[in-house]
């Protein structure tokens, strides 16, 4: 059984600075603060690069964050209210791999990923 969830493919764009205007209005953007306590605070932004369209027809509809390939935390956005940046505190091994998932209601399941 493929292991393809069931809204499609992932798009995972490995290199963001050869990705066109499609790809980058798409890809999550990770961004990491690490506290004096051992935390982070994980920051995923959708349209960091290039602004995604943020309309009842075409929105960003969720965010998840997985850590070494577990969920940990979900985000669920309405249009033209809620944007889609987020911020999560984690407590997470050095080494462990963070992943953004971004579901767009019209072009699907984008992903990035960081090693933190
Ligand atoms: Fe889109």
């Amino acid at each position: 059984m493929p292991d393809a969830p069931a809204l499609g493919p992932i798009n995972l764009i490995a290199d963001r600075a050869s990705a066109g205007d499609f790809e980058k209005k798409h890809t999550p953007y990770i961004e990491v603060e690490r506290h004096e306590d051992g935390t982070i605070t994980a920051t995923v932004t959708v349209g960091w690069d290039v602004p995604h369209p943020n309309q009842p027809d075409h929105y960003i509809t969720w965010i998840e964050i997985h850590a070494d390939g577990a969920p940990v935390a979900r985000f669920d956005f309405v249009p033209v209210v809620s944007w889609p940046t987020v911020s999560v505190k984690l407590s997470l091994d050095p080494g462990t791999t963070l992943r953004a998932v971004e579901h767009c209601n019209l072009h699907g399941l984008w992903a990035s990923e960081i090693v933190v």
